[in-house]
């Protein structure tokens, strides 16, 4: 009820104003008794994964809380965990505004935000000052300004900053908002990336006797073909995770809808089939030796089952809890206890 009321308001205001509002709101109620508006207790539906016991199956999708500025109040409202990021080395304004679209009779968003955070130094002091025990997911990659051929030093950088400090560590090579970062889904660049994560992380564990797995999230837009590649990759490279899928450059379900037309990845509902049909693939090709999270416009309990029929794991949203509120993630994960 409460999140009807605050969404209508909100819907009135720009896109990014309206996150910039409510993350702020969010940000100084989180650890309050503010958070009644909020808060919602979610029954125990337990989901073993990467070695991590989450709480429930569904997660927070990168890109919402970029800096980790409200982690304890995406606790309180009953997320099994969240997944902050995308965080670079240094901080980067990201694109000129305006860069976020409402498609609302489609539920669908399209953003080119470009990766706008304060860097991976303000991200950790933000995870440390987290109150909450929630699993705090960190989504790495690599500033505008490095060339593509030398992305892989930025993604070591911030693994080797924020490893301590979360509970998995997902790499970010499908935002279609950096120029040239979706090479790295291919071919040798793809082997060279995965492979010095790898050896990061066998370093990293030995160093501080804890080890965090780590997870590749990729875009929707691959074949068949390239699908396979990335899994092959993924198992040769003993990932502990892949994440699917980031949003589309596609514009099926919304052509000749207000905004359809902007540049940028289209997320939310029309997303819906597309990533369900890559974790398929993704599924087929991984033969059950990595296990995934689906994310790709989930905005019912059964969107989320289909993504577990598919061959997911847990589940995070951004568009469907942006369109249905917090409700979504207890009917998600009420759903996914029963069946
Ligand atoms: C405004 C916005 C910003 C996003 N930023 C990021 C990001 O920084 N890193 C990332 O991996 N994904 C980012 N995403 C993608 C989401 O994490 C998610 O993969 C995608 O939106 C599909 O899920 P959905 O249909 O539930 O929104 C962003 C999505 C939106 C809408």
């Amino acid at each position: 009820m409460f999140y009807k009321i605050a969404q209508k308001v909100m819907f009135q205001m720009d896109p990014e104003l309206a996150h910039n509002v409510a993350m702020s709101g969010l940000k100084a109620t989180g650890n309050s008794a503010l958070n009644c508006f909020y808060r919602q207790h979610i029954k125990p539906a337990p989901v073993q994964m990467m070695g991590i016991t989450f709480p429930n199956p569904v997660g927070l999708a990168a890109g919402m809380d970029k800096d980790g500025e409200a982690i304890d109040a995406f606790h309180a409202m009953g997320f099994g965990h969240i997944e902050v990021g995308t965080v670079t080395p240094r901080p980067q304004p990201g694109n000129d505004l305006p860069r976020l679209f409402r498609i609302k009779p489609a539920k669908a968003i399209i953003n080119r935000m470009g990766f706008n955070n304060k860097g991976v130094v303000h991200l950790v002091a933000n995870l440390k000052a987290a109150k909450s025990d929630i699993l705090v997911g960190v989504n790495i990659g690599k500033n505008r300004d490095t060339p593509v051929e030398q992305g892989k030093d930025d993604y070591l950088i911030c693994m080797e900053k924020v490893y301590q400090h979360c509970a998995y560590i997902a790499v970010n090579i499908s935002s279609p908002n950096t120029p040239g970062l979706r090479t790295l889904q291919y071919g040798e660049l793809l082997d060279e990336l995965l492979s010095a994560l790898k050896a990061k992380q066998t370093e990293l564990a030995e160093k501080y006797g804890k080890y965090v797995p780590i997870a590749l999230k990729i875009a929707p837009d691959l074949s068949n073909d390239e699908i396979e590649k990335i899994a092959n990759s993924l198992i040769a490279n003993e990932f502990d995770g892949a994440i699917a899928t980031n949003t589309t450059l596609t514009r099926d379900g919304v052509s000749g809808l207000m905004n359809a037309n902007e540049t940028g990845g289209l997320s939310g509902k029309p997303l819906n089939e597309l990533s369900t049909k890559v974790i398929k693939q993704l599924a087929h090709c991984l033969k059950g030796k990595i296990p995934i999270i689906g994310v790709g416009g989930i905005n019912s309990a059964a969107d989320a089952l289909d993504k577990r029929d598919a061959g997911a794991q847990m589940v995070q949203i951004y568009s469907g809890f942006i369109y249905q509120g917090p409700q979504l993630i207890k009917e998600i994960s009420d759903a996914w206890r029963v069946k």
